[in-house]
């Protein structure tokens, strides 16, 4: 087994770090934090969802946030969507990719979206379709791949299954997504061998939180797989308000402090992720979670003194 030379980093602070926040964040914070996170190299960053406001209140201000940032070249800015009603709002608003999202669990993809999961691939068809119409880029999420919070374990097939139904409908990219942080690296491993035997790894992306310390050991597991694309959020932010217990997404800082020592290219510069961490965990008032921005912001500190 070798490591990919080059990960691309997906950033989703903007949209799956700030969804759980309970503290309205303003557009013009939201927007400065964009900008600061295209300015460090990275290459995708989802900046917001089109859901409903009733479910997901932090990203009502998604046209403002979207419209107001400063789009980088080469650097590309999907949104979430659940729906049809999301994907033409999103257009509107002049998107260019958007991303879809389902699970292999009925009882999550009830209590994240009120609908079952051959209903939300239904939607995820049509959303597909229209995309197609429109030269929109769609990228695929699979929540609660190693695990739900209603349901327990989830069998590596169901995913594999379903990762391939959405490949077949439409998507460039599946990523897999371990919503609650649960999983494991043994389990991490049979999840992707079984998943790629379904679909190319060139087309897969993993996902982790890291609920119980687990996730860069998993992400080690992922690129021993094959695996290139890798999502993260600054400062670790995030969780998903439909499942409890859910702590931040792996922090970007600790990834590519990662990827760096093993020599692996991303494109994205330390010093740069680390500022614009400590500037949205600054607003919000909360200790960044990543133990690399703590570490470089106090080594940066010291070196004043
Ligand atoms: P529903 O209540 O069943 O929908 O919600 P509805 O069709 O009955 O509509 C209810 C209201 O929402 C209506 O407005 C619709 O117009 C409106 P009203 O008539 O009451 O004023 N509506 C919308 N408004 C804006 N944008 C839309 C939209 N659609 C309907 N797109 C729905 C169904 C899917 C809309 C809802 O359940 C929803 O928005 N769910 C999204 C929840 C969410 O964003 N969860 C977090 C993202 S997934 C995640 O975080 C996991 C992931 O990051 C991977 C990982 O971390 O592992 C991807
Ligand atoms: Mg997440």
């Amino acid at each position: 087994m070798s490591f990919p030379t080059f990960v691309k980093m997906v950033e989703v602070s903007p949209r799956d770090g700030l969804q759980n926040e309970a503290t309205l964040v303003p557009a013009d914070i939201k927007i400065a934090f964009i900008n600061a996170l295209s300015d460090t190299g990275l290459s995708v960053i989802e900046a917001t969802s089109f859901v409903s406001a009733k479910w997901v209140p932090q990203l009502a201000d998604n046209l403002s946030v979207f419209q107001g940032i400063t789009q980088k070249k080469g650097v590309s800015y999907p949104v979430l969507v659940p729906n049809l009603a999301g994907f033409k709002a999103a257009l509107a608003a002049g998107v260019k990719e958007v991303a879809v999202f389902t699970t292999p669990s009925e009882q999550f993809s009830q209590h994240n979206t009120n609908c079952t999961v051959a209903e939300s691939v239904a939607r995820i068809a049509e959303v597909i379709t229209a995309a197609q119409a429109n030269n929109i880029r769609v990228r695929g999420y699979l929540s609660c791949v190693l695990g739900c919070p209603y349901e327990g374990e989830i069998s590596p097939y169901a995913v594999a299954d379903l990762a391939e139904k959405l490949l077949q409908l439409g998507c460039y990219e599946i990523s897999l997504g371990d919503t609650i942080g649960v999983g494991t690296p043994a389990k991490t491993k049979i999840l992707l061998e079984t998943v790629k035997k379904k679909i190319p790894v060139e087309q897969l992306a993993v996902h982790f939180h890291d609920t119980y310390g687990q996730a860069l050991a998993n992400i080690y597991v992922a690129l021993e797989c094959g695996v290139h694309v890798v999502d993260s959020s600054v400062s670790g932010l995030g969780g998903c308000p439909y499942a409890k217990g859910a702590t931040g997404n792996v922090a970007s800082e600790d990834v590519l402090y990662l990827l760096n020592g093993l020599g692996i290219e991303t494109g994205v510069d330390l010093k740069k992720l680390v500022s614009a961490g400590q500037y949205i965990s600054n607003y919000l008032q909360k200790q960044s979670q990543s133990k690399v921005n703590l570490a470089v912001t106090a080594s940066t500190m010291n070196s004043k003194k």
